[in-house]
């Protein structure tokens, strides 16, 4: 892994504007601080004192079939065990629990669909339907164990679908809708999924697109996956494979609608979700049941001051992301929220569908990416202004550092200046919200994340003397153990120690951002320091859109690099060089973002994509893409005294220069 901060320091932060800002402090409303769950300072000492005590007290809050005889088992690390001995099942926990002291009624779903259609679920009807598709799945031979891939869209049936794995020990690998069926069938042959979930159909915009007939184009020969359960969500024809595909509403019709919840080991695995790092193979981050489920409702209750009886909640992300597991099921639902569940995009039907929704279900609590926040404020206070915004209480940031002049904006033009802002600081490894502001406690800083929660332990340490450092720029690490953190790499355990434990050692989690610490002891994330880009909160690794670009038959290689973007936070810039005498033209780029769009999804498209005659490579052939981020952004040129052949930058800078005359 290369150590480069991939973002110059402060970049991230609007240069100018977070120097200034930086002086600028918010404290919570008084109103807010009074009535929070959480409002005491000291609650961070006595979780520092005894963090295994803080954790207990969150898992106490889960209903536990039997309770663990340890907390935590530390005995290998960094193979951490938590709650061992105790049994649980998750949507129990997220389900039954509530029915059961009598909440059945309350809503736990407002879902509405792209064309202003509404579906309101209650806790006893999500619970009703999960029971019966659990018992749908175990008829279609789904035993406790077996790998189950998800790939839907933002439908109800997404949700069922999860928590009908969790009811019966399977766990689920959920492909995010955006992904190709090529990504897809690689998640599930790496997986070795045995059966996977998707639909007829997914509208996009007013428009449809056909899910399963692309599934079979690429599924076919996987011999591990035996069965598809296909979601009637549009109606749109499709095809239908003898003895391998089902409709998911007739298995259902058919299914014993009682289904107990399997008592499950707090160590069994929940969930598989298939994220990117330094190389061009995802990452399966692996996820337990007993600590993923406290440190998901321990966050979701304090950092977002939840009260579930008058809350409307809505996390406006995607379930096939980590923050949708996380933040839309799991956390959510544990702890009884009533949430807002949006299927489609934020401009359509029109530019004001996100507030127009604020203001049809009085949601409370909004937590979205800044990226969104980036494009509302492009689009204009109008938007906003049209609907009436005030039972907003609290707004929540995730995904990517927030620059401080969206900030800024969120505070001011959707909090009407009365909402606390949680700047969440997190990713898919740790399972739940890590470095964050309490709201009812934490003054915050626009752009940083402030402190870490309770009982999590975070530093930022020198990348020459791996020393903590006080104040000032280094690696973010994690130095203690977490309940809801990942377990391992699916299937690839030496690759688990050598990404995350091998720089400080098995007991320190190295994160990948860089990270600065101010005179407060304010943490302000910067960005990866890995190969590892972050387009509108989608993460990507470089070596897989590399390896999608030379899939194109006229590419003999690439480089691809993020850049810094006004709007994705970064875009992906590709250096493409052509094979033999080859020019690029107008049809070579559409074709290589046509190929990119087929093998991972089209957000991973390349935004620019500039023709080179050769790449600059070391001495030992490494490619330099420093360089290659200073020749995008049209920066002065680093030290080049490694390269191997310093014309090669020449070439590319007089490229750029070409290009940008012919935008112009
Ligand atoms: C990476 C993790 C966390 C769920 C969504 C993304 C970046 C995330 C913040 C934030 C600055 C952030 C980091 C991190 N990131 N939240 N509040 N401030 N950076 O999960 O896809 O696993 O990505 O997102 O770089 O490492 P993910």
């Amino acid at each position: 892994m290369s150590t480069e901060p991939d973002t110059a320091p402060g970049e991230a932060l609007d240069g100018e504007l977070a120097t200034l800002l930086e002086v600028e402090t918010f404290d919570p409303p008084a109103e807010f601080r009074e009535r929070a769950l959480l409002n005491d300072p000291a609650v961070y000492a006595q979780a520092a004192e005894d963090p295994q005590a803080w954790w207990v007290a969150q898992a106490e809050q889960l209903d536990w079939f039997q309770k663990w005889t340890r907390v935590l088992d530390d005995d290998d690390p960094p193979f951490y065990k938590w709650f061992t001995g105790g049994t649980l099942n998750v949507s129990y926990n997220c389900l039954d629990r509530h029915v059961i002291a009598g909440r059945g009624d309350r809503v736990a779903l407002h879902w509405r669909g792209e064309e202003g259609q509404e579906r309101d679920i209650t806790y006893a009807e999500l619970l009703a339907d999960v029971e019966r598709f659990a018992s749908a799945l175990k008829d279609q031979g789904v035993q406790k164990g077996d790998v189950v891939g998800i790939y839907l869209p933002m439908i109800p049936e997404v949700v069922v679908a999860m928590l009908a794995c969790a009811r019966i020990g399977a766990p689920h690998n959920v492909v995010f809708g955006g992904f190709s069926a090529e990504a897809v069938r690689e998640r599930m042959e790496f997986s070795e999924a045995k059966l996977l979930i998707t639909v007829d159909g997914a509208a996009r915009k007013g428009k449809t697109a056909p899910v399963k007939d692309r599934v079979d184009e690429v599924m076919g020969d996987l011999a591990t996956l035996q069965t598809i359960v296909v979601v009637r969500s549009l109606g749109t024809p499709c095809q239908m494979k003898d003895g391998r595909d089902v409709y998911y509403d007739e298995i259902t019709a058919t299914a014993d609608p009682a289904c107990p919840p399997e008592p499950l080991d707090a160590e069994h695995p929940l969930y598989i979700l298939y994220t990117s790092g330094s190389t061009a193979k995802p990452k399966g981050i692996l996820h337990t049941t007993g600590g993923y489920l406290t440190g998901v409702a321990a966050t979701h209750r304090y950092v977002f001051d939840l009260r579930p009886e008058s809350d409307v909640y809505w996390c406006a992300a995607d379930v096939g992301w980590v923050t949708g597991h996380s933040y839309i099921v799991y956390g959510p639902l544990a702890n009884g929220a009533t949430s807002v569940m949006w299927e489609g995009a934020p401009d359509y039907p029109d530019k004001d569908i996100w507030w127009e929704i604020v203001e049809r279900y009085g949601v409370t609590i909004l937590y979205c990416a800044p990226t969104a926040i980036r494009a509302c404020m492009k689009w204009g206070a109008d938007w906003p202004g049209k609907h009436d915004l005030s039972s907003l209480r609290l707004l929540g940031s995730v995904g990517e550092p927030i620059n401080p002049k969206a900030w800024l904006w969120y505070h001011k033009v959707v909090g009407s200046e009365r909402c606390p802002i949680v700047d969440t600081w997190w990713q898919t490894e740790t399972g739940a919200i890590m470095i964050t502001p309490l709201p009812g406690i934490t003054q915050t800083k626009p752009g940083s994340a402030t402190y870490p929660f309770p009982g999590v332990f975070a530093e930022v340490r020198d990348e020459s003397t791996g020393e903590p450092i006080q104040e000032g720029q280094g690696l973010l690490v994690l130095t203690q153990p977490w309940p809801s953190m990942l377990r391992t790499l699916y299937k690839e355990p030496e690759r688990f120690i050598e990404t995350y434990f091998k720089r400080f050692g098995k007991e320190t989690y190295l994160v990948g951002d860089a990270a600065r610490r101010d005179s407060d002891g304010y943490l302000w994330v910067i960005g990866r320091i890995d190969d590892v880009v972050n387009v509108s909160g989608h993460r990507l690794s470089t070596a897989e859109v590399e390896s999608a670009i030379v899939a194109h038959a006229d590419v003999a290689e690439a480089a691809v690099i993020g850049q810094h973007d006004e709007d994705s936070g970064q875009a992906i810039v590709a250096f493409v060089t052509l094979q033999g005498d080859l020019a690029g033209d107008e049809q070579t780029v559409e074709g290589i973002r046509a190929t990119v769009a087929e093998r991972i999804g089209k957000f991973a498209r390349p935004k620019r994509i500039i023709w080179a005659d050769d790449l600059p490579k070391t001495r030992s052939g490494k490619i330099m893409r420093r360089l290659l981020r200073d020749i995008a952004e049209g920066r002065a040129l680093g030290d080049v005294t490694t390269l191997r052949d310093p014309a090669v930058t020449e070439q590319l800078e007089g490229q750029v220069k070409e290009m940008q005359a012919q935008e112009d």
